[in-house]
């Protein structure tokens, strides 16, 4: 567990997650282990925001010295409201996590380190299988769409999915069926490997060398990640992501490169 502070208690500092709850955020140990390895000396604490109190938390954080901040479940979507950027995928995704307290803006950094970590694992071309139909799923459905990838989705409850392609307007295919077959990556955007639920997918036909990619990630292999490796994919948990996306929102505080591997080291 990561030490965290409710906002009202929280003392001063540079950057900041916000969550409800955040005990469980990586991020303070990855951000502290990216400002070390710059030599700057920003704190960066984890703070326990209620979603209806976001606005007021953050005026708060202002107030004592805060210069960003980021946004974890479930106040993304308050973050995109709190002050809508202007920023393509942001728009379309309708949630950040990412916050800008001078000259205030948010942006979402999620989407584009979806896209990273595909790239970072030499991703085949392809159609690609999103599992999931709620708010990481979005973000992957935005980001595939921005580089105009062939995408299809499931999700245990089918209505959600249809409801999610319609409402984002993009062609994407609604499976009923979770199979790997012809996909060069599958995202599980799920919860199910939190509560180390299996998806009952069908990895018969899956195409050799494809990626497993799990937005979720725990002390082990997550559930899919084992299911996918024995099926002979390449299985990578959420860390991948956590780095990818907390490097972009460094960056965007910052201007300057964050050093990706000391942040991978420190959630390793
Ligand atoms: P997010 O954190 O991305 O916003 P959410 O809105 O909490 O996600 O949704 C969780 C997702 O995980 C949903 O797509 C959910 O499926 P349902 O819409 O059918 O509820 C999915 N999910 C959770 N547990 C699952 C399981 N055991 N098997 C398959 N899907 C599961």
């Amino acid at each position: 567990m990561t030490e965290w502070f409710e906002w009202r208690d929280a003392p001063a500092g540079d950057f900041a997650v916000l969550g409800d709850p955040v005990g469980h955020s990586l991020s303070p140990r990855m951000q502290s282990a990216a400002f070390a390895a710059l030599g700057l000396s920003y704190r960066y604490h984890a703070i326990r925001v209620p979603e209806p109190e976001l606005r007021e938390a953050v005026d708060h954080l202002a107030g004592l010295g805060y210069r960003g901040l980021n946004a974890t479940v479930p106040l993304k979507e308050a973050a995109f409201r709190w002050m809508s950027s202007g920023e393509e995928l942001t728009r379309r995704i309708r949630a950040a996590n990412t916050l800008r307290l001078e000259n205030p803006d948010s942006i979402n950094t999620d989407a584009p380190g979806i896209l990273d970590v595909l790239n970072e694992n030499q991703v085949g071309e392809g159609p690609i299988l999103v599992l999931g139909a709620g708010g990481s799923s979005r973000a992957a459905l935005v980001a595939l769409a921005s580089i105009d990838r062939k995408t299809a989705i499931w999700n245990r409850t089918r209505h959600r999915a249809f409801h999610l392609a319609e409402e984002l307007q993009l062609p994407v295919e609604v499976v009923t069926t979770p199979t790997a077959q012809g996909f060069a990556a599958i995202l599980n955007t799920t919860s199910a490997s939190l509560k180390g639920e299996r998806i009952g997918i069908d990895w018969f036909g899956a195409v050799s060398g494809a990626l497993a990619f799990d937005f979720a990630y725990g002390p082990g292999p997550t559930p899919f990640m084992e299911d996918a490796a024995q099926s002979g994919l390449k299985a990578i948990d959420g860390r991948a992501l956590l780095v990818a996306q907390g490097a972009r929102s460094l960056e965007w505080w910052l201007g300057i490169e964050a050093p990706r591997s000391a942040m991978l080291q420190a959630v390793a």
